[in-house]
């Protein structure tokens, strides 16, 4: 089995259909990942003992979901100096803004990488994971510019789609 080279922890099972769209972009991109639940406030033992484990595996960068009062990207990047990327969820009846300002307003000392609310967020935390690793990965890089141009392929696709409507 190939190395994991990113994490991706929830602070629920109930962010999974979310956090899901980060695993797809690994999946897409080929890159190892391991995805598990950990919850900072329910099971902070938990969440130690797998950045423990991100620490001697040497993966290269996790990325934590969570929602409400979000502490769990900061706990994850407060035990390990491996980049934490951290994914807010809309999952309160504050529609995350709880979670979002939770995760971003880190102390100096501790970053943590902070992307959009949910599943755009999701996705762009596994793109962000992607874009660290092409740092060194020059197929990466190549990929990732493929992905890029495919995007933009796409918007044009829908405008001239719209355009011949008129
Ligand atoms: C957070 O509380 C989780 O990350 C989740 O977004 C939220 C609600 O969790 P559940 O009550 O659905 O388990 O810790």
């Amino acid at each position: 089995m190939d190395a994991i080279q990113v994490g991706i922890i929830m602070g629920s099972d109930s962010d999974l259909s979310t956090m899901t769209k980060c695993a797809e972009i690994l999946k897409q991109f080929g890159i190892p990942y391991y995805m598990t639940v950990a919850s900072a406030h329910r099971t902070p033992d938990r969440v130690a003992a797998v950045v423990k484990r991100a620490e001697e595996e040497d993966w290269k960068v996790i990325v934590a979901g969570a929602g409400m009062a979000a502490h769990l990207a900061g706990v994850v990047a407060a035990h390990t100096i491996i980049p934490v990327i951290g994914v807010p969820m809309p999952s309160s009846d504050l529609n995350g803004l709880d979670a979002l300002l939770s995760t971003v307003q880190m102390p100096g000392g501790v970053p943590v990488a902070t992307m959009g609310l949910g599943s755009a967020g999701a996705k762009n935390a596994g793109l962000l994971a992607v874009r660290i690793l092409a740092t060194s990965d020059q197929a990466l890089r190549d990929k990732l510019r493929e992905y890029r141009d495919r995007e933009a392929r796409s918007v044009i696709e829908k405008a001239e789609k719209i355009e011949s409507t008129q």
